[in-house]
């Protein structure tokens, strides 16, 4: 069976990024591979948490996961921080990732330059910790958003390297990339992507839904003031993102969604894709409160799956320290 594999930092709430660029793409797979999905919480730290938020997010994180679809029965589901061979092979492949690469990744650039006063060598690092727990697991594909797709070509990178010194030990993986939904921008700055970071033009799963549709007939479309719905990225970024959520729920293209709101303005489109997402988004809500109100259920799935990843984490491990030359305990 092949392997697939993917984390999201509990660094925020989840959002429509999140799950249009991520989550959504991970649970259709379910049948035909292997799949292992965590709550990337070691990452998290290299930004300063609130401890007790921190804590309650990743719990939510792994509700909304399961409330996402993701069935704990045929999915590993686990917290990177219960599986301590991440930080074990994150040091190792430290030692083999180059502070030149490091310097040029763009995740670095932008948080170093938001952070200025905590500029830590785990922000620095980060990628080697990224690329321990892709390759422990040694899955064929990577489903990511766009924005990570960098990190997964390093992983690509450091992979080759090691195995070009020990021999084949890990499999080189392929990130796996969304058609639609891999790059979603925020409704209120369609220029950047939609982050945590600007909550005005950010769709928490769990907004209520009169905040949703504030949030959509708030969403900046275009300065032309043409005010027709015509897919146009360069001069209509807003319009193109609303567009392209539109389609990620509706699987309409964009040529049929032209058509639909032929002659009607934004005041139309905005709120009407904001009901498409309100509803879609309803019965993941209703799951997640459900199933956050069972906290002996969620330990038990977050358990179970800590001890199936470790124990396939382990053997990779092992085979690693063994090329290396550690003494076997
Ligand atoms: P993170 O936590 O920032 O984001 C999690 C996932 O959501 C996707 N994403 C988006 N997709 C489309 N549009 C957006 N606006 C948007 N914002 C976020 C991301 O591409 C990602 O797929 N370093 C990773 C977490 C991580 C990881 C891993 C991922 C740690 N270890 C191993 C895969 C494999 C990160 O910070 O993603």
């Amino acid at each position: 069976k092949k392997v697939l594999l993917s984390g999201i930092q509990p660094s925020g709430d989840l959002h429509l990024g999140n799950y249009l660029g991520a989550i959504k793409n991970w649970k259709v797979r379910e049948d035909e591979y292997d799949c292992y999905y965590f709550m990337a919480d070691l990452h998290t730290i290299t930004v300063r948490q609130e401890p007790a938020a921190l804590r309650k997010r990743t719990i939510n994180q792994l509700a909304q996961y399961i409330a996402c679809g993701l069935d704990p029965e045929k999915n590993t589901l686990f917290i990177q921080s219960h599986v301590p061979q991440h930080s074990q092979l994150g040091w190792v492949l430290q030692c083999y990732t180059m502070f030149g690469e490091l310097s040029r990744m763009t995740q670095f650039k932008d948080k170093s330059a938001k952070h200025k006063d905590n500029i830590n060598a785990g922000l620095f690092a980060y990628p080697s910790l990224m690329a321990a727990d892709i390759l422990l697991y040694q899955p064929d594909f990577v489903p990511v958003g766009e924005d990570q797709k960098q990190h997964v070509e390093i992983t690509r990178d450091i992979a080759t390297r090691f195995n070009n010194i020990y021999g084949d030990v890990f499999k080189i993986p392929e990130p796996l990339i969304a058609k639609t939904g891999a790059r979603i921008y925020g409704l209120s700055t369609p220029e950047d992507k939609m982050s945590k970071s600007v909550p005005d033009g950010c769709v928490f799963l769990m907004d209520e839904p009169d905040v949703i549709a504030r949030k959509f007939k708030r969403a900046v479309t275009d300065s032309d003031r043409e005010n027709c719905v015509r897919y146009d990225k360069e001069n209509k970024p807003g319009v193109a993102n609303l567009m392209n959520i539109y389609s990620t729920f509706t699987g309409k293209s964009f040529a049929e969604i032209e058509k639909e709101f032929e002659g009607q303005g934004y005041g139309v489109f905005k709120p009407a894709v904001g009901e498409v997402v309100i509803d879609a988004l309803r019965p993941i809500q209703d799951e997640t409160k459900r199933i956050l109100a069972d906290k002996t259920y969620l330990e038990s799935v977050y358990r179970e799956g800590a001890s199936k990843a470790s124990y396939v984490a382990n053997k990779t491990l092992r085979k690693v320290y063994k090329k290396i030359g550690f003494v076997q305990p």
